[in-house]
């Protein structure tokens, strides 16, 4: 099979509420078995995306940082989110002993973070997403496709943000490269 070039689609996001809108906007459009991979330095804003990508999804409960506990599962929305925090597991081989693959095998969508540290664990068509803090309240997402289904996942998010009004300097792409 031959791959399509991969697709980047950076954004900068000015405000936590404008990181809960974008993540909210990928909620809406994910699907059952999806594998959402986020990269970034402690603070960078991960979890946040997380907590607006539960919105979309129409997730009732408060999203927290599962850093003690490794996973979080969440049953009251559109499809079941499943939230790993990787921060604290050495490997691709440790996750494996804590059940990445049931969650990566099941009928939800499961986003982690810290996901470079058991990319070797991870299925090969994952959308991967990497923040970088660039001021207090600014931080910068660069969404990174390479397979069918994450390529479809970006194109969608990419067509719900370029729909989204009234506020034209909100979640605006700062470059969109084909
Ligand atoms: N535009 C923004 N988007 C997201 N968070 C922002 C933004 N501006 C400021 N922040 C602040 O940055 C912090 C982001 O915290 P968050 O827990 O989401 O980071 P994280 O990447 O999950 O970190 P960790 O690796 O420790 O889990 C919060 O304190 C939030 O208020
Ligand atoms: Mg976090």
């Amino acid at each position: 099979m031959v791959n399509a070039p991969a697709q980047i689609f950076q954004m900068t996001s000015t405000s936590v509420q404008e990181t809960h809108a974008l993540g909210a906007r990928l909620g809406n459009i994910v699907q059952a078995g999806d594998v959402i991979a986020l990269q970034g330095d402690l603070g960078a804003g991960k979890t946040n995306f997380v907590q607006g990508l539960a919105r979309g999804l129409n997730i009732v409960e408060d999203v927290n940082s599962p850093t003690f506990i490794l996973a979080n599962e969440y049953y009251s929305g559109r499809l079941p989110l499943f939230h790993i925090d990787a921060y604290r597991v050495a490997d691709a081989a440790e996750a494996e002993g804590f059940g990445l693959d049931d969650y990566l095998n099941g009928d939800g969508v499961t986003v982690i973070e810290w996901a470079e540290r058991v990319r070797g664990a991870l299925p090969r068509d994952v959308l991967w997403i990497e923040f970088a803090y660039v001021s207090e309240n600014e931080r910068q997402l660069l969404f990174t496709a390479r397979r069918a289904h994450s390529l479809e996942l970006l194109e969608g998010l990419k067509d719900s943000v370029a729909s989204l009004s009234p506020q034209p300097s909100a979640l605006s792409p700062d470059a969109t490269s084909n």
